[in-house]
């Protein structure tokens, strides 16, 4: 594999497993020098010799990315240890549904607290060093559904649709400034996260293939990446959706976790 990215530092939250781990394997087989960032030290290890024994660098990182203490103090190690960060892919995140009657109030507060602090506090403490160097590229992985609402996923989808427009808000901001800012929303992918959906997964990809056009997008700078893009339409279109309807679609879905 063309070692692209030789020399820079790169770091992936949530690369314990599923997506992240993949991102941060094959940004290692590019060459790059990457922290890997979770809260399971075990599988951080574990990824760490898989990357290692393929000649690669990784350095691991224990980390709650809610906890903007936490997050700030692993950005300070990985910038003494590794050096400038070029490269940040702020993925850790949570699944979990939203429940009715009672509301499960701490998975919701979670999932905020995960999903959209912890992309902004990764975020946020990666930004000064690459400002005060005029470079670097800022990637948050949000999801396709981030774009509608759907039954059972009140507070997953919400989270998503705010990074997705915190991040809208941020490239603007920093245009000009040599800092770069790249959104991603994936469809569905085999990982931990969806092994207990019992439901079809339209155009259901493994994180190895979904891992490497996430790369290719970030590679050519782009702004949005929703992908695969049959489905990124379908999920644009169902905007228009009467919820009558939606409600009659997604009956299999209101039970069960839809990411
Ligand atoms: N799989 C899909 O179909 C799909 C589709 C669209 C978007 N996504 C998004 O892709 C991202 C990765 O998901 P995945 O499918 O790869 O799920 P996964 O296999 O469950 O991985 C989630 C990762 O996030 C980490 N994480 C969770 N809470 C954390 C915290 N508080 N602090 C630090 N790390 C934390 C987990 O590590 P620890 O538990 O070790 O901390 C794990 O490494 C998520 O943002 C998800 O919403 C997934």
């Amino acid at each position: 594999m063309a070692r692209s990215r030789s020399g820079q530092v790169a770091v992936v939250t949530g690369a314990s497993s599923g997506i992240g781990w993949e991102l941060a394997r094959q940004l290692a087989a590019e060459g790059a020098k990457v922290a890997i960032v979770a809260r399971r030290a075990e599988q951080l290890h574990a990824l760490r010799k898989v990357i290692t024994d393929a000649g690669g660098t990784a350095a691991a990182f224990v980390c709650d990315v809610g906890s903007r203490e936490s997050v700030e103090a692993t950005v300070r190690a990985v910038t003494e240890q590794l050096g400038p960060i070029d490269l940040v892919i702020a993925n850790a995140g949570v699944g979990r549904p939203t429940h009715l009657d009672p509301v499960n109030m701490a998975d919701v507060e979670d999932t905020f607290r995960i999903n959209l602090m912890g992309v902004v506090y990764t975020l946020s403490a990666a930004l000064p060093g690459m400002l005060a160097r005029k470079s670097g590229h800022l990637v948050g992985i949000s999801s396709l559904a981030g774009y509608r609402g759907l039954p059972g996923e009140s507070a997953y989808c919400a989270s998503k649709a705010a990074v997705n427009v915190y991040l809208d808000g941020l490239r603007i901001h920093l245009h000009g400034t040599g800092v770069k800012v790249t959104t991603v929303c994936p469809g569905f992918v085999t990982t931990p996260m969806t092994e207990m959906n019992t439901f079809h997964m339209p155009q259901v990809m493994t994180a190895q293939v979904a891992a490497g056009k996430i790369l290719r997008a970030v590679r050519r700078g782009a702004k949005v990446y929703s992908f695969p893009w049959r489905l990124t339409m379908m999920v644009k279109l169902s905007r228009w959706v009467p919820d009558w309807l939606m409600k009659r679609f997604m009956a299999d879905y209101e039970t069960a976790p839809v990411k």
